[in-house]
């Protein structure tokens, strides 16, 4: 798995405090800042934007998604969280979906604004992810 260095960590991380710093959470007050490398070393950030009807709420992992696929920047290393709480916290079932469809081994640093740090591989967090290769096996059945 290739990984971040000092100097890019860093950098993830001050573009996903600043992320973090433009959530639109006014629901849950919980505000989160997502960055992701590239494997051509550019960084795509995002932040939550919640939603009076709740459920059209995007978390920041995927919002900074976005950003990468629109820049045609799709192989992804890493993606570091930042969250104001007691222990880092890591990225909701959904985003590690999603966040899998780029690179199920990408490595998943999640931090606090304290300073907490936590690391895992995407793969231990989502084993067995559902990818195109099961689309592939459906396509094959015979009915
Ligand atoms: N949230 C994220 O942005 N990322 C996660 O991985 C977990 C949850 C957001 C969604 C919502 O705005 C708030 O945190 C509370 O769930």
């Amino acid at each position: 798995m290739s990984r971040p260095t000092a100097q890019q960590e860093a950098e993830l991380y001050a573009a996903a405090k600043a992320a973090m710093q433009l959530a639109h959470a006014p629901y849950s007050n919980f505000l989160v800042g997502a960055a992701l490398l590239s494997a051509t070393g550019r960084i795509y950030a995002g932040c939550n934007i919640e939603n009076a009807s709740y459920g059209a709420t995007i978390c920041a992992e995927r919002n900074a998604i976005s950003g990468a696929v629109m820049a045609a920047d799709k192989e992804l290393i890493a993606v570091l969280v930042i969250t104001a709480t007691e222990y880092p916290t890591f990225p909701c079932g959904m985003c590690r979906q999603v966040l899998a469809e780029f690179n199920p081994a990408m490595l998943v640093i999640s931090t606090t604004v304290d300073g907490g740090r936590a690391e895992q591989s995407l793969s231990t967090l989502l084993p067995s992810n559902f990818s195109q290769h099961d689309l592939e096996a459906a396509s094959a059945l015979k009915r």
